[in-house]
């Protein structure tokens, strides 16, 4: 990403890297949060007190081999992360030339798509070239041809990301998520919801449904043209550096919404992080299905509250959240101590 302002409230030592913090997409543009369809042509910089985001639909940064390295890990001890119905064939590898060519776009000093030869060996299908140079890839192969990636193309592809990936298959003017790989959910889980309608995948969530908001966002996706690529964020609180905040995994991190209240301040400001997800939309040519990915940024509050401007927003908006929307987003116990820690700083 290139960083165009100096990310000049983030002199001295902040706990996160420069880049983490410069390139942060701060996810409340106004006073209240509320559910909207909030969804807007993507690729747009928004610049922020601290730096700007936004222009790169798929965003590497200074977390990329961690991030990678912990996805494998997960992949690894629970392969249900990940799922290609058979139908989603096709769609699977549209996604990863799709997202070859966003790397390529957002990195070219660090990532390149080739065409070779538009027929292919065979006279059939194109063969490409794919350099990743952040993990010494750089490999040949023929597109639809399994035999010439070293793994099947969405975990292949999936392996060279931060984002997590979802799939889904238009059939009969509904939408259904039938592909993925998803290590980094938060509050929810990839393997419980393959196969499911988007309505269904939404069911959980208060407020939506009544308020129209995600007949509205299906309608939407099942308009959106080949190509076409829009972006929403989402935003929750998480406890820890901790990615992997999948329902699997609740034994392991539900706790620490208990514990959390017993911290001290200087703990507090350090462990409790401010989680947005800048999901992106995009209509795959080849297959029709939509992709949705889905980045997840962390900055811990001790960091944000530097940012003058962040610190006074967040205080507001997670103060101001109404209680079966902190419920839902799991944080209703501890959002007034975060409110008010942030209200006080820097004078705990
Ligand atoms: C314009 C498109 C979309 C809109 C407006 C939308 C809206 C929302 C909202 C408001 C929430 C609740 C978030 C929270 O309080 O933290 C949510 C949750 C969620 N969304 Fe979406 N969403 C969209 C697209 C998608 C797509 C394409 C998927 C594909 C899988 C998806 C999967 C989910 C999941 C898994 C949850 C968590 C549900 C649970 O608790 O089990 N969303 N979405």
């Amino acid at each position: 990403m290139t960083i165009t302002h100096p990310p000049t409230a983030t002199d001295g030592a902040t706990i996160s890297a420069p880049d983490l913090v410069a390139g942060f997409p701060f996810p409340f543009p106004n006073e209240i949060y509320r559910y909207s369809t909030n969804v807007e042509p993507a690729r747009g910089a928004v610049p922020t007190p601290a730096g700007q985001w936004g222009t790169a639909v798929v965003d590497v940064d200074s977390e990329y081999g961690a991030e990678l390295a912990e996805r494998a890990a997960i992949l690894e001890r629970d392969p249900s992360r990940s799922a290609v119905l058979p139908h989603m064939d096709v769609a699977a590898w549209d996604a990863m030339l799709c997202l070859m060519r966003e790397l390529a776009l957002s990195r070219p000093e660090s990532f390149g798509l080739e065409l070779l030869d538009p027929t292919g060996p065979g006279g059939a299908r194109p063969s490409y070239r794919w350099r990743n140079d952040l993990l010494a890839i750089d490999h040949v192969f023929t597109l639809g041809d399994a035999t010439s990636l070293p793994a099947p193309p969405l975990a292949w592809i999936a392996g060279q990301v931060q984002e997590d990936i979802v799939l889904l298959d238009q059939r009969d003017g509904v939408l259904h998520g039938d592909a993925g790989v998803v290590t980094f959910a938060a509050d929810w889980s990839f393997g419980f919801d393959v196969g499911m309608t988007f309505l269904e995948i939404h069911g959980p969530v208060p407020r939506i449904h009544a308020e129209g908001v995600i007949t509205r966002a299906h309608e939407f996706l099942l308009n959106l043209q080949p190509n076409e690529t829009y972006r929403r964020t989402n935003w929750t609180l998480t406890i820890g550096r901790r990615l992997d905040v999948s329902t699997e995994l609740y034994p392991e991190w539900g706790p620490d919404r208990e514990m959390v209240q017993t911290l001290d301040d200087d703990a507090f400001g350090r462990l409790v992080h401010l989680r947005t997800e800048v999901q992106h939309l995009i209509r795959l040519p080849e297959s029709g299905a939509v992709m949705f990915l889905i980045r997840s940024y962390m900055l811990p509050f001790a960091d944000l509250a530097r940012v003058e401007p962040w610190r006074a927003r967040a205080a507001h908006v997670i103060a101001e959240l109404p209680e079966d929307m902190a419920d839902y987003k799991g944080i209703a116990k501890y959002r007034h101590r975060a409110a008010a820690w942030l209200r006080e700083f820097p004078h705990h």
